[in-house]
């Protein structure tokens, strides 16, 4: 089966631009194209959802032209390859606290998903001033403002960002590091998680493909156990 939802922690952009003695937002200029072709790979493959960590909630500490690269990558993403994702049917949505946002970042976040909303393919979450731990505490904060005070968890659930999409069924880190970095930390609860030594602007489509593969021999139990019978 193929994974219905995939989340993927795109990491590593710095290290392939020092290897290369490149500035490091020439990194994450090619981590933009990463980012396209796995878009492109996951929408052919079926994937129904693609959430991409973008921009983190700690990602905000770093020095100053390192976030002003970022911003005008996200700038030209949103506003350059806005036809290209159009035409293949992909659906885009941010996920995150947009509130920190320039105007004009802001302005082509809402006519990036505006011009999309109709769309039928592939789903394109990217996380955007995203930290997990604060969106369960926004959460929270809605659930108590509606009189909330004994929620469910699809109750719960319906207050995310994410709210109405399923889980993530594969997780995929890059770079080879061991962490979930404050993502989605409610939504992974049974998620599978597979980690690539790859550097995220090394990631290609055969990797995505590799990582589907893996997934597929997993056997996902939800906390369950396997009987006999099922096994045949
Ligand atoms: C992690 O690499 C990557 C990020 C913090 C940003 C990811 C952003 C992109 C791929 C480009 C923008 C995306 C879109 C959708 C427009 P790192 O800088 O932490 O790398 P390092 O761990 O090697 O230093």
């Amino acid at each position: 089966m193929i994974p219905v939802h995939v989340a993927i922690i795109m990491d590593g952009n710095g290290r392939w631009a020092k290897k290369r003695s490149l500035p490091r937002a020439y990194g994450h200029k090619q981590g933009v194209k990463t980012v396209k072709k796995i878009v492109k790979a996951a929408n052919s493959l079926g994937i129904k959802v693609l959430t991409l960590y973008a921009f983190s909630t700690e990602n905000w500490k770093r020095p100053e032209n390192e976030i002003k690269a970022l911003m005008t990558l996200l700038k030209y993403f949103l506003s350059k390859e806005i036809d290209e994702l159009a035409k293949e049917n992909v659906k885009i949505k941010v996920l995150g606290d947009l509130s920190k946002f320039s105007e004009d970042i802001k302005i082509d976040i809402e006519k990036a998903c505006k011009r999309t909303c109709d769309n039928t393919g592939l789903k394109l979450n990217i996380a955007l001033n995203y930290g997990a731990r604060q969106e369960i505490l926004y959460a929270f904060e809605a659930m108590l403002d509606q009189g909330i005070k004994k929620p469910t968890e699809e109750v719960l659930s319906s207050f995310l960002y994410t709210a109405g999409l399923p889980d993530p069924d594969l997780l995929i880190r890059t770079s080879g590091e061991f962490r979930i970095s404050n993502f989605l930390l409610w939504q992974i609860a049974y998620s599978e998680i597979y980690i690539v030594d790859k550097l995220w602007p090394d990631f290609t489509a055969q990797d995505l493909e590799i990582a589907i593969k893996n997934f597929q021999k997993r056997q996902r139990r939800f906390g369950s156990i396997v009987l006999e019978n099922s096994k045949k």
